[in-house]
Order: C-alpha cells, then structure tokens, then sequence
C-alpha cells in the first residue's frame, strides 16, 4: 500500500481532474476519491456512464466535486455548457475509475458511443484507467488485448490490485484504493524532469517611480510567470520566484523575492546565480531620471517626464560568465515571429516563446509559439497552467540537449 506524502500531493492543487465512472460494484470508491482530489486542491468534475449511474447517485458526486455532475452525450443543454470537447480541453487529467471491461473494449476500438467514450477521444490530457472487474474478465484474452491496444496508445493504467472480489473470486481486478489512485493522480504532474536544477524566474510588471505615489507600469498580471514557476517546481527544480507587484499567490515551495522597479530586478537576478533563468516579466524599458522627491502638483497643462532606458536584465544575463540556459518571453501587437526570431538572435537567448501581447496579458490562457536556433514548435489555445507544464517540458528537453 502507497502512503501520501503532503509534497506528492501538493502537486494536484489547481490541477484539474477529469473523473469519470464506469459501472461497477468498485463505484462506490470513486466516491472517496473524489473527495481525496478536492482535499488536495484538485478542481474535479464527474462524468458517469449509464452503469454508473445503476451503483451510485449522480448528486453524490455532484456533492463531493462541487461541480455539475455530466451523464449525456447528446442532451443539447449539456452540449452547450460544457461540452464533450470543452471537458476534454479542460482537463489536465483524465482518470476513469472505476473502468470496465466494456469501457475498455469501446475506448479500445475508437468508439465515442457515449460521453465518457467521447470525452476520452477528444483528449489532450494524459488518461490514465483504474480497471475494476471479476478476475476472470479481466485474465480474458480479449480484455488483455484491448489493454495492449490502449497501451499501446499511451492510455495509463493504474491497477488492478489482486485479491478477494464482491463476486467471491480471488484475483487481479480489483479496483485500487482511493489513497492509491490519489498518489498516482500526483505523481503524473511530478515529472521530475527538473531535478536538481536551479531555476530563476521573473514575472510580473516593473514599477518605475514618477514621484512618491506614481509610476509607470504595464498590464502584466503575474500569471504566466507564476504559471511558469508552479510548473518548475513540479517538475522537480528549485525555484527563485523574482517578481514584480502581482498580488497573485505565491506558488508553494517555490522563493519569492518581491522587487518593484527594473533596477530592483536586475539586483535580484544577479545575485541569485541559476542552472535555467526564465525571463517572463514585462519590465519597464525606461524609467524616470530623476523621480520627484515629493509629489508632483497639477499646475502647467503640459508635464514633461525625462526617461531613461533601463539595463535588459535577460541581455545581462545571457552574457554573464558562466552563463545558465536563458529563456526570453516576447509580446508583440504585430510582427509577433519576426521579433521574437529578433530578441533571440541579439539577446543571445537559447529559447524565446511568443505570444500575442493583447491575447495574453492579465488572461488565464494563452497560446504560444517557442522558437530557438534551428527549430520551433506551437502551443495551441489552453490555460496558462497547461501550458506552463509544456512549456517546462521543452525548456527541460533543450536544456539537456544543450548540456550534453
Ligand atoms: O503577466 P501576464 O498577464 O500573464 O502576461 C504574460 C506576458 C505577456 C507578460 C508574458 O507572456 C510575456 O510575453 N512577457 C514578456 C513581455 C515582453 O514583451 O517583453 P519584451 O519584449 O519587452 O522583452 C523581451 C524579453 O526580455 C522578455 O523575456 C523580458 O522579460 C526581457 N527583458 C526586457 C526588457 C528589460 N529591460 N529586461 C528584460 O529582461
């Protein structure tokens, strides 16, 4: 039996968890489960098959997700709520516990003959199924078939444990327990992929003062930084969090270093030497020269302020000796490929992601395309979570690659 430990499940928070429920004696588990996913800071909704729905009410799980529970492909309210492919975009996991030998058969041979079936076709989220049946269904050669057949598709599994079954029968095919299910929910998001890396990160917007109570600013809310970090941190890195004012919370485990204007940033960043250095935070290109000492008052109908250019913090960076592997952010109203290929080439980046500047700021998703010599790739429309995670997933591959 697995145990929980607190930091495997700090890696659920915010996740979203896509549950859905097969018919089954083992339904009344997911029950359980549930409730484990929504204690450990999992956002989850239920999608239960007709069978389902025979073994254990739609508005128990409606009460332990908190979320509508989805039974219907094809009921046009549901449709135009949230929809088949809605939930499978929404999903950062799919996890179908309990999965039947039927589920498996339908899932295994494409068929999307009800939600469930639909939802898992339509994924872009890993799926992972806890099988749960009589050990004499799941040892058929059929069933073992199909299970090579989604396998063999990247479809996860979790089980089945082996022991007594509700039939009598003693063998492979039960369901595992809720606690089990739960640590492996989590070890899906914990890659890992980062160990032993040190990775430093700017988010947010600069402040640069005009006097006492103003300043120059940008929209940058914080989220794709703070996205970014919770993405290092469970990939397994530790994480220097460099941020201009958000008033986001701060991700766990992860070193914040609060910091206001350019200059405060760039202090910041030097004195905290790191293995990868993410640069996402939209900093002030100028700052004031000489900021009022006292505030400024309303009197002539024009006010001319005299700006300065401040450092590039990612340039400086880039160039510094020894020098970790630099990741540039680009947002553009236009041109958006041709400046970025741009900051690449003359910041001396490794990577640059770019994304549409009005598409982007202060939004929870975004799409984004990253660029670095010799190759590029594209993220479509998603959270900023999600994308987060994949965007750590290709840091992480190039870095190594560049390492080796
Ligand atoms: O915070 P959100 O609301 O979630 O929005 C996210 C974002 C749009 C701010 C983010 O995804 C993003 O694109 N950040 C970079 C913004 C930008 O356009 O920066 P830039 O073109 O001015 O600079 C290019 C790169 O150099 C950036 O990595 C920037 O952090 C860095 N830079 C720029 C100027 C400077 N003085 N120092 C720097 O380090």
């Amino acid at each position: 039996m697995m145990t929980s430990t607190p930091t495997a499940l700090t890696t659920l928070q915010n996740k979203r968890v896509l549950l859905g429920l097969c018919g089954g004696i083992a339904a009344y588990k997911a029950a359980e489960l549930c409730r484990l996913l929504v204690g450990a800071g999992a956002e989850v909704q239920v999608v239960m098959t007709k069978g389902a729905q025979e073994f254990i009410t739609p508005l128990t799980m409606q009460a332990l997700s908190g979320q509508p529970v989805h039974t219907e492909l094809l009921d046009p309210a549901a449709e135009a709520a949230m929809g088949h492919i809605q939930l499978a975009r929404w999903a950062d996991l799919i996890l179908v516990a309990p999965a039947s030998a039927n589920f498996m058969a339908r899932l295994a041979h494409g068929e999307a003959s009800d939600l469930l079936t639909a939802v898992c076709l339509a994924r872009r989220s890993p799926l992972a199924l806890a099988p749960a049946m009589n050990q004499a269904m799941w040892s058929n050669a059929t069933t073992m078939a199909n299970l090579g057949l989604l396998e063999s598709a990247g479809v996860l599994m979790f089980g089945p444990a082996s022991g007594a079954q509700a039939c009598g029968d003693v063998g492979p095919g039960r369901l595992l327990e809720p606690s089990e299910l739960l640590q492996l929910c989590a070890m899906q998001f914990a890659t890992g992929a980062l160990a032993g890396k040190k990775v430093v990160i700017t988010a947010g917007p600069t402040r640069e003062a005009i006097d006492p109570v103003r300043y120059l600013s940008n929209h940058s809310s914080g989220k794709m930084g703070y996205a970014v970090a919770a993405a290092a941190i469970e990939a397994g890195a530790e994480v220097v969090l460099i941020s201009g004012p958000t008033g986001l919370p701060v991700p766990d485990r992860c070193q914040l270093v609060p910091v206001t204007s350019a200059l405060d940033m760039l202090a910041a960043c030097e004195s905290h030497p790191a293995d990868i250095f993410i640069a996402v935070a939209a900093v002030a290109d100028y700052r004031v020269a000489r900021p009022a000492a006292a505030k400024i008052k309303k009197s002539a109908e024009e006010l001319t302020l005299n700006l300065v250019r401040n450092p590039d913090i990612l340039a400086t960076i880039a160039g510094s000796k020894p020098r970790p592997f630099c990741v540039g952010f680009a947002a553009e109203t236009e041109h958006l490929a041709d400046y970025a290929k741009e900051k690449l080439r003359s910041k001396k980046l490794d990577m640059i992601f770019a994304n549409d500047a009005i598409a982007t700021f202060g939004n929870d998703a975004a799409s984004i395309t990253a660029y670095w010599p010799g190759g590029e790739t594209t993220f479509e429309p998603q959270s900023k979570a999600q994308l987060a995670r994949r965007m750590i997933a290709l840091i992480s591959q190039r870095s190594s690659t560049t390492d080796a």
